[in-house]
């Protein structure tokens, strides 16, 4: 095959550590090739960006997910034996029981909670001085995943639970005490759910049939066992930790809107389908999952190069969604683009590509632009507010980020309901 781009440098960890969202796209655009190798980690890896590297890493064909993921984010962020490291038809039974939970029905169900809470939260929002909306957001999130997955969550211990959900996600690009605070949520969240399971399975508790911990307790391999309590204790908490998660979208959606009070105009005035215009592209535009990896499966050749079997391969998500070649003035907020946008299942990336029942695309997708379709309407329609005096800057190096103030806010009146 041809010859790959390569950084003549002996390790890139440091690189990457430092760079963060930006480590990928300044290679692949350096290089102007959507293709660079590179060394992380001791090891050699192939870095693509683009909608057709998107194709071809989600081709069943040439890519197998097991020990692609480093055992340091199964012990934090996603937990070990769930369905990110699942290939072939193990992958495709399990991703079979969390598509089932993704129903139009359970989709309105989510919708109706949703509204639900976040207009109870932000009666209370009034009352208080200012508010911090990153905090909010976890615990209302938290509140409507657990009621929306059958999981029983007291009032007491709400804020604690939004905090280690919230808590594993963002361990992903820690080091030190960031990325031991997801470990400890790690095991304090499996032993929680792994109990409700076994409440489940005798009797004690009883969720509704189409939520996501009745259907994960009862949920039937391919072997024709259930799944141990700690495995199922990891797929329910691969509903709930990242719908808390969309608390960092929510905090941009309410960045977007101050830093464009036209966009925040039109979501007034106009229905269903700008919000999710405005939705689409606060996923595209901001920084959230940065890139996957993938293992080769076997020997094959990619627009004329090699790819040796074994080799860690990396997809540039956010590159790809702020491509040059694929988006106009990528680096611009326009969620008019979307109006034209032509549907690829490879080049808007910000949840994963390709199909959902065969690939490994974010199984929760559609629960979450519409958790943040209800969200940014309400905040546009039905609350008045100000936004405190801050420094809403965020860093590109930090993985997840956010604005680190956490979008201060003060509420000064929840008007009639609008949507
Ligand atoms: C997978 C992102 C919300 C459930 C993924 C993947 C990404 C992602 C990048 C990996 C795709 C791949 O491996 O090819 C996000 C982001 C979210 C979000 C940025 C916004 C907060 C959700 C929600 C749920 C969910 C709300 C559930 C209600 C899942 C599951 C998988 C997944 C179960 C594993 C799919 C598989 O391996 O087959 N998500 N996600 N995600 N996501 Fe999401």
């Amino acid at each position: 095959g041809k010859n790959i781009p390569k950084e003549r440098t002996i390790d890139q960890t440091f690189a990457l550590l430092a760079e963060g969202y930006n480590y990928l796209p300044n290679r692949t655009y350096r290089e102007n090739s959507n293709i660079v190798q590179t060394r992380l980690l001791g090891q050699k890896i192939i870095c693509i960006s683009g909608e057709e590297a998107a194709r071809a890493f989600y081709d069943e064909g040439r890519f197998i997910r097991k020990t692609a993921i480093p055992k340091r984010i199964q012990k934090a962020l996603f937990g070990e034996h769930g369905v990110q490291v699942l290939d072939d038809e193990e992958h495709k039974h399990r991703k079979g029981m969390f598509m089932s939970i993704m129903t139009h029905e359970s989709l309105e169900r989510l919708e109706k909670i949703t509204k639900r809470e976040w207009r109870a939260a932000a009666g209370n929002w009034t009352k208080e001085e200012e508010i911090v909306l990153l905090e909010e957001a976890k615990v209302t999130l938290c509140r409507i995943a657990c009621e929306w997955a059958g999981v029983p969550l007291y009032e007491d211990e709400t804020r604690e639970r939004a905090r280690q959900l919230f808590d594993l996600v963002d361990s992903i690009g820690g080091v030190g005490p960031r990325y031991q605070r997801g470990r400890k949520a790690r095991k304090q969240t499996e032993k929680w759910v792994a109990d409700l399971i076994r409440q489940v399975r005798d009797g004690r508790l009883s969720p509704a049939e189409d939520t996501a911990l009745s259907i994960i307790a009862n949920h039937v391999q391919l072997d024709g066992e259930l799944l141990e309590p700690d495995v199922a204790a990891v797929e329910v908490i691969n509903i709930i930790r990242p719908t808390v998660a969309i608390a960092y979208f929510i905090v941009f959606g309410a960045l977007a809107l101050h830093e464009h009070p036209s966009v925040r105009e039109r979501l007034r005035e106009e229905d269903g389908t700008y919000s999710k215009m405005v939705v689409q592209e606060i996923r595209r535009y901001y920084p959230f999952a940065p890139m996957l990896g993938a293992r080769v499966r076997a020997d094959f050749l990619w627009e004329g190069y090699a790819f040796k079997k074994g080799t860690l391969v990396l997809l540039d998500l956010y590159g790809t969604n702020h491509h040059p070649d694929l988006w106009e003035k990528p680096d611009e907020f326009n969620p008019d683009r979307f109006k034209n946008w032509k549907k690829s299942p490879f080049d808007f990336i910000p949840q994963g590509g390709g199909d959902y029942d065969k690939g490994h695309r974010c199984a929760g997708e559609w629960a979450t632009v519409k958790v943040m379709q209800v969200f940014m309407e309400l905040l546009a329609k039905e609350l008045e507010y100000e936004v405190c005096d801050q420094d809403l800057s965020y860093s590109m190096v930090r993985i997840p980020t956010y604005p680190e103030s956490g979008f201060r806010m003060r509420v000064l009146n929840l008007k009639p309901k609008a949507i």
